[in-house]
């Protein structure tokens, strides 16, 4: 026991905890993926999937998988015009889904061990369409019967809170959408890419390094009611994300919203005890803003996620965070993820929970 605990604490290094930890790992794992698929052992499986010629996917997963899975969802669509859908693999399994020829399933996992998650793949398996997952476990069930896997080299994941996982789960989405537009072909494109890989990498390096105004707005806000992220287009699974994490690990109510969606129920539960966390990147700002006047004129608290010095934005905050979004373009939500990640991090810490094993909760979910 006493050796187990020295194994611990060695692991952990520097940080208090693992969920900590991996949040800075982040910037590393990010800038190897593209090594890793477009100069290394991972050069093969992708050139493989440029080979796919889907008419329509299906993404299925659980849990913050599932909003990665929804990141992936948007590149895949916006960038390769191809109609994808997420369907939480819970749901999946059982809703005798309309699979045809050409359809491909992709099922996002860290541990590639996920009851409802294998179960969606073996009704894809039997009705005879693609699998590919997207996974960290090398070797895991889901690596073993699936056709074809995309290993996201996250490294070992000890937090029960998702973190890392995600960000690379997306990442590697990406580097999919590349794939099978045929920029694998196109060395000037994966130079490209690359760099916008090592930009984002380094936005984090620059965000981790202000980890203290994080936890300082943390420490304001952790013991207010509720707290609803809001966020639209590539923001809107990023505002869902980060309410998973908070509910997870801080024990406080907690809901993502797409801004848009307010007015039509939400809105009647801000008062002066509600915390709205603005997910506000560059896409669809205005229409972003004006949903925070609108819980700004109902006394609810604004922590405001945006641009860099934006008057506008900074003066309807009570708390705002700025962020540096030029030229990171569709890989911004993953910047904002982080932000996300360290104010549920320092949410919890204020709060005394069991931030790497929280009650209730198991790492992977092998049982339905
Ligand atoms: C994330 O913070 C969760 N603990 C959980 O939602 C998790 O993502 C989900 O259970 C899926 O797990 P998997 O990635 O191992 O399949």
């Amino acid at each position: 026991k006493k050796q187990d605990m020295t194994l611990e604490v060695s692991e952990k290094g520097e940080y208090e905890h693992f969920m900590l930890k991996e949040i800075h790992e982040q910037p590393g794992l990010i800038r190897n993926l593209t090594q890793y698929y477009f100069a290394g052992e991972g050069k093969e499986a992708l050139e493989k999937v440029a080979t796919y010629t889907p008419e329509r996917i299906y993404l299925s997963a659980c849990g913050t998988a599932a909003y990665a899975g929804l990141v992936v969802r948007d590149f895949l669509e916006g960038i390769n015009r191809i109609p994808a859908v997420v369907e939480l693999a819970s749901e999946f399994r059982y809703k005798n889904p309309i699979l045809k020829k050409g359809d491909v399933g992709i099922f996002v996992s860290q541990s590639g061990e996920t009851a409802d998650t294998l179960a969606a793949q073996s009704i894809c398996k039997k009705a005879g369409i693609k699998t590919m997952s997207i996974v960290n476990v090398d070797g895991s069930t889901l690596y073993r019967d699936c056709d074809d896997n995309l290993l996201i080299r996250a490294g070992v994941e000890i937090g029960v809170a998702s973190t890392k996982a995600f960000t690379q789960q997306a990442l590697t989405g990406r580097l999919m959408s590349a794939a099978l537009a045929g920029d694998l072909k196109d060395e000037g494109k994966k130079v490209k890419l690359t760099g916008k890989f090592a930009l984002l990498a380094e936005r984090i390096d620059l965000l981790l390094l202000q980890s203290d105004a994080i936890k300082s707005v943390a420490e304001s806000i952790y013991n207010k009611k509720g707290f609803f992220y809001t966020g639209r287009g590539a923001y809107f699974p990023i505002a869902l994300e980060g309410a998973l994490k908070l509910k997870e690990i801080a024990y406080v109510h907690a809901e993502g919203y797409a801004a848009g969606e307010l007015k039509h129920g939400p809105i009647a539960l801000i008062d002066e005890e509600m915390v709205n966390i603005a997910l506000v990147g560059p896409e669809l700002f205005e229409k972003t803003v004006s949903n925070v006047h609108e819980i700004k004129a109902r006394k609810g608290i604004i922590v405001g996620i945006g641009p860099r010095g934006n008057e506008e934005l900074m003066s309807l905050s009570d708390y705002y965070i700025p962020l540096d979004f030029e030229g990171l373009e569709e890989l911004s939500p993953l910047y904002v993820n982080v932000v996300n990640q360290l104010l549920a991090y320092y949410m919890a810490k204020f709060k005394g929970t069991d931030i790497d094993k929280p009650r209730n909760l198991a790492k992977s979910v092998t049982v339905e």
